[in-house]
């Protein structure tokens, strides 16, 4: 048997399918994680949760002590984990509200704590990183889409920036360029430190908003919370499916 973990993004800060939840702090040789663990049973399965965030939502992208959550997931026995995270949509299937299942990565992001192959140990590590994300859990997710009827774009190019500002129009033109879909500022170095770990890791993106420039005017705060809400409802729907089929 596996056990099952769910890492809330922006817009899903709890899980309330969760049944008898338990708290369990964990303390990792990196640090504190975001927040306590969250383990209880959906469909009498149990999943583990965690806020990436922090609960109350404090924690800025570039300060998520992504290793001490990695870390500290396998610690609990976990082997696959769904990591949601609200994205800005770049190419034309990315329309606000919208759910996509990246296939791929683009990483942006600099001055993160990126690899548990530091160095530190004598070692030098380079693990293959050809397919970033578990094909078995993105599988997993493009069949609970189609059992709760829900439109999801089964494949996008994540780009991955360091925020926590938005893009300017500059920047997601050149993403585009370079073949990115979607835009976040989270998915890494989550999804290479899943990988380092030996975790199975997909994502589930929620469009929040068009990426900068792709509309006229600015981008305002209420128009990704309104997106995020649909959008968080429908993932929610489409989780709950995954872990019945689990
Ligand atoms: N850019 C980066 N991250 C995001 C965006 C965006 O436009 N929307 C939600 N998260």
């Amino acid at each position: 048997m596996t056990t099952l973990a769910i890492i809330g993004g922006t817009g899903l800060s709890q899980l309330t399918a969760l049944n008898n939840p338990r708290h369990e702090s964990v303390n990792t040789p990196y640090g504190n994680p975001s927040a306590d663990f969250l383990i209880g049973e959906i469909e009498h399965k149990t999943v583990i949760f965690l806020a990436r965030h922090g609960n109350p939502h404090a924690i800025p992208p570039h300060k998520i002590n992504y290793r001490a959550n990695m870390w500290a997931l396998k610690s609990l026995g976990v082997q696959d984990i769904i990591a949601v995270a609200a994205v800005g949509g770049i190419t034309p299937e990315m329309t606000p509200a919208s759910l996509a299942i990246p296939d791929q990565i683009i990483d942006y992001t600099y001055s993160r704590e990126h690899t548990f192959f530091d160095g530190k140990d004598g070692n030098v590590t380079h693990i293959d990183f050809t397919y970033p994300y578990s094909q078995k859990l993105r599988a997993a997710l493009i069949t609970a889409a189609a059992t709760a009827n829900l439109k999801v774009s089964p494949i996008g190019t994540y780009g991955c920036t360091q925020g926590p500002r938005l893009e300017t129009a500059a920047e997601i033109s050149r993403m585009e360029r370079d073949g990115c879909d979607l835009v976040g500022m989270t998915g890494m170095p989550e999804a290479a430190l899943a990988k380092e770990i030996g975790l199975n890791y997909a994502a589930l993106a929620v469009m929040a908003n068009w990426g900068a420039g792709k509309t006229a005017g600015e981008i305002t705060m209420a128009e990704i919370e309104e997106n995020l809400h649909h959008g968080m409802a429908n993932a929610a729907i489409l989780l709950q499916k995954l872990i019945a089929a689990y």
